[in-house]
């Protein structure tokens, strides 16, 4: 039986210069498979939202399709460190509210740890968070719950002022209790600056080479979202090819009468 991954394991992995993988995961056989090949961490992201649900952004997703997603990922997990995504609206109102929200991801999902967006801006409630044992991930740059603001899903983090502010943002989570943070979406020498400038793991998506890991959603890079395709996603296999023809070639045996034969059925 496999070791679950804490994230003590998560953050000596920085020290000792070992790369982190993470993937997103929202049920449970690929939360079994990518486990078995060795993740070291799976994202339960509300970009389920986008590409397992089908709307144009992660707003409307809840908590209690965090949770479902959570608990599903979480079963089929026996090595990789679990973390959840926090929902639009479960923690920018108020701070009680935030920490039941992350306290009910933990105990009803059985998350391991659990993430939210902002910088400065969300200190105190990662601190909130965090003192209640409840271990949290950070996420800047391009953060996709505020879309609106940034005017769609831009590189953040351009121009030298915006730069500066993120890597503020960058200590500020670090300060505030976080044990790792994404960076998402910011140009390559300015995540290679914050992650020189941190002591806990950068874990980048369209942020370069240099952090300390790299996270990407599922369905982006096994070819399984054709609705959009951003600059950072490799596409490592073609699952849409494959499902597409096993799913023309059922169609096909059962109009010509070919399937169901004697081998799948009962004598
Ligand atoms: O929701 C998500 O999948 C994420 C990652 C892309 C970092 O936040």
């Amino acid at each position: 039986m496999k070791k679950q991954k804490t994230v003590l394991d998560i953050q000596k992995m920085k020290t000792e210069g070992e790369k982190i993988a993470v993937l997103t995961a929202y049920d449970y056989p690929f939360a079994r498979l990518m486990d078995l090949a060795g993740i070291d961490m799976i994202l339960v992201g509300d970009s389920v939202g986008s590409v397992v649900s089908g709307y144009d952004n992660t707003l409307p997703v809840s908590m209690e399709e965090m949770i479902y997603h959570t608990r599903a990922v979480v079963r089929g997990t026996s090595g990789a460190l679990v973390v959840t995504d926090m929902p639009f609206l479960s923690y920018q109102v108020d701070r009680r509210d935030a920490r039941m929200n992350a306290g009910r991801l933990v105990k009803e999902g059985g998350a391991h740890a659990v993430k939210l967006e902002g910088g400065t801006n969300v200190a105190d409630t990662i601190r909130a968070i965090v003192d209640m044992d409840v271990p949290v991930m950070g996420h800047i740059g391009l953060t996709p719950q505020s879309v609106h603001r940034m005017g769609g899903f831009r590189v953040q983090g351009k121009k030298e002022e915006q730069a500066d502010k993120l890597l503020a943002d960058a200590l500020a989570v670090q300060q505030a209790g976080a044990f790792a943070m994404v960076l998402e979406g910011i140009p390559k020498p300015l995540a290679k600056r914050i992650t020189e400038s941190v002591s806990i793991p950068t874990i980048g998506i369209g942020a370069g080479i240099h952090c300390d890991g790299q996270v990407l959603v599922i369905h982006d890079i096994l070819g399984l979202c054709e609705k959009y395709s951003p600059k950072f996603v490799k596409k490592y296999a073609d699952v849409s090819g494959i499902i597409s023809q096993g799913v023309r070639d059922y169609i096909r045996e059962v109009k010509e009468g070919i399937f169901p034969d004697d081998e799948h059925s009962f004598k």
